[in-house]
């Protein structure tokens, strides 16, 4: 029991527990932190994370601007409730583009960390229109003013600030973004050279309401791509393999 003889005078006095305290924390944070010091990325790469397109950025600035993040998160938890429901729980490299993340902490509607591909355009402005249109019990508010005209006169401003702080968009992808947003908003251009820059990029005209390129179809173009550009199905990241 000598150590718990030990233990009694530490412990009745207050400087040598404050000195122990300290020499604890100074061990535990040199062996946590340190190691950190020696890599340069936290963040796993993972193969099919690209860039947003110039469309999908813009959408997704209407995203945070309507505040849909104060009802819906964007981060699948890794427990098996979730993963049921929403598919692979989120990697961090699936946000590693996002400025600020959208992850979340409120959950008034679904998760929509991979909701892209889940349903149709069509179902999309509509639902955006009046939610209750296509799901009755909905208690989500209605985007009707989406329907105006998309103003990208930032776009490439936009890009190029998302560049300063480390989104990987290159000269030419700059150039481009004023016609690959263009030509991803309508249907029928040509989109070969937009899908070699943002490969899997939902295409074509969303919003039938306007013939001009509206808020909606870019917002609708973001949600398309949300947690389609990783494909678990033919690969396993590190992370989790
Ligand atoms: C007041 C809370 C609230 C806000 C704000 C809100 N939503 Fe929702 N959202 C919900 C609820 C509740 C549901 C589930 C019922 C439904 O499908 O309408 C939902 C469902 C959805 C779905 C279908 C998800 C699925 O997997 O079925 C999408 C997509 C969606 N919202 C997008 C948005 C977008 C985009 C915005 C911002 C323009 C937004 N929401 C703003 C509450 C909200």
């Amino acid at each position: 029991m000598s150590i718990l003889k030990h233990h009694a005078k530490i412990e009745t006095n207050v400087i040598l527990l404050m000195v122990g305290i300290l020499l604890t924390v100074i061990i535990g944070g040199i062996v946590e932190i340190v190691p950190l010091f020696t890599i340069t990325e936290t963040i796993e790469k993972v193969e099919g994370m690209r860039p947003y397109s110039p469309l999908e950025q813009e959408g997704r600035n209407i995203y945070v601007r309507e505040g849909c993040y104060l009802c819906h998160s964007q981060m699948i938890r890794p427990f098996r409730d979730e993963a049921e429901r929403y598919g692979h729980y989120s990697l961090a490299a699936e946000s590693m583009y996002d400025h600020p993340f959208q992850w979340g902490s409120k959950r008034n509607g679904p998760d929509l960390a991979r909701v892209g591909g889940k349903y149709s355009n069509d179902w999309h402005v509509r639902h955006l229109d009046n939610p209750r249109d296509v799901v009755p019990e909905s208690i989500m508010p209605g985007y009707r003013h989406l329907h105006r005209p998309l103003n990208y006169d930032d776009v490439v401003a936009n890009m190029k600030t998302l560049r300063v702080v480390g989104v990987p968009y290159t000269e030419d992808d700059i150039a481009n973004a004023k016609a690959d947003l263009v030509a991803q908003a309508t249907t029928d251009a040509s989109t070969d050279a937009l899908l070699q820059r943002y490969p899997k990029a939902s295409v074509g005209k969303k919003d039938r309401t306007s013939d001009q390129i509206t808020e909606m179809d870019a917002l609708v173009a973001y949600l398309q791509m949300l947690g389609t550009l990783v494909d678990f199905s033919t690969q396993t990241p590190d992370a989790i393999r």
